[in-house]
């Protein structure tokens, strides 16, 4: 049987009648860039399996959150690399410690222009890799990282984060870390909470852009690949704790995820498409198997198709210069 006056084809003749009948479209105000400090760089670092990501020196993030601001962001999330670690993670709580001195580096570049982030967690802090301290069994201990997680917090405030990003899949971190930050007079700092994070194999380029020194893996407190149902209760738990945003890691292997808490989440919901996403694209386009400016397009709008508000991406900037460029 056909049907010769059904014809989808119709709206997608030309250009500007696939434009008119887009269901998704992508601003530069939904994109968020992470971006890396590392302690005692004097020159900006190439990260060898993220090419065109850097460790950035005090200089250049100020430069990068300026530019972000000019392009129209809506935010940037910050990483440090610190000096030297130890098995508590200590340097995470130093005011002058390298990421509490990014936040003020960069507040003070661009002030309230762009809502600037940090990540609540201790693995780029602790000589062990692992995202909470450990206890005499080599377990990552709960309920004593949570409390380094609060008072990490209230140093990120401090410094001037507007928005906070606890990466490190604690049991309760969200009302710990709400908790403190309210005591301390810190009532408007809001909280994107990594709710589902997955424990995956493309986190692999982040460890070489923190320079990791993690051994194993983070499987007792990042959730299973196959787990869709465990979603929702981490979900639900963030939202009950307070979190202001909820964040679905990584993003292009758990498209199902970031639709299912599109569907049930009462507040905006990110995804982050992390660096093996980023990484794997880079490499086959460099290798002329795939058109990159497409790919990078359509893996983002892919993302934002599935329900997320808002990507963590690290071509933010690339991208928000592209829309500019096709305006
Ligand atoms: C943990 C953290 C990780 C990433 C963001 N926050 C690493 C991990 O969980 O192993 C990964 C981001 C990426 O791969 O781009 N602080």
């Amino acid at each position: 049987m056909t049907f010769p006056n059904q014809r989808p084809r119709r709206l997608r003749t030309t250009p500007a009648m696939r434009r008119l009948t887009a269901e998704t479209r992508l601003a530069p105000a939904e994109l968020i860039l992470p971006a890396f400090i590392r302690e005692g760089l004097t020159e900006p670092n190439p990260i060898t399996s993220m090419p065109g990501v850097v460790q950035h020196t005090t200089d250049t993030l100020k430069r990068a959150a300026a530019e972000a601001v000019e392009l129209g962001l809506g935010g940037i999330m910050l990483f440090g690399i610190p000096e030297t670690r130890d098995p508590e993670g200590t340097a995470a709580l130093d005011p002058d410690g390298v990421l509490n001195k990014a936040i003020r580096d960069v507040r003070a570049e661009v002030g309230d222009d762009l809502v600037i982030m940090s990540d609540v967690c201790l693995d780029e802090f602790t000589d062990h890799g692992h995202c909470g301290v450990l206890d005499a069994d080599g377990y990552v201990d709960n309920d004593r990282t949570v409390e380094i997680y609060a008072r990490m917090a209230v140093a990120q405030a401090e410094a001037g984060a507007h928005m906070l990003g606890p990466s490190g899949m604690m049991d309760g971190q969200i009302a710990a870390i709400r908790s403190a930050l309210d005591e301390a007079g810190h009532v408007n700092t809001s909280l994107i909470a990594y709710a589902a994070k997955y424990a995956s194999a493309f986190y692999g380029p982040f460890r070489e852009a923190v320079d990791s020194q993690l051994k194993g893996d983070r499987r007792t407190y990042q959730m299973d690949a196959g787990n869709r149902t465990e979603a929702l209760r981490e979900v639900e738990l963030d939202l009950a704790e307070g979190a202001d945003i909820i964040m679905v890691k990584p993003a292009m292997s758990y498209l199902d995820i970031v639709a299912d808490v599109a569907a049930m989440s009462p507040v905006p919901v990110s995804a982050y498409q992390i660096s093996g996403e980023y990484a794997m694209i880079e490499a086959a386009a460099a290798n002329g198997w795939i058109d990159r400016r497409t790919a990078i397009t359509e893996s983002v709008l892919g993302i934002r198709r599935a329900g997320a508000h808002t990507v963590l991406t690290y071509w933010a900037a690339e991208l928000a210069g592209w829309m500019k460029e096709s305006r």
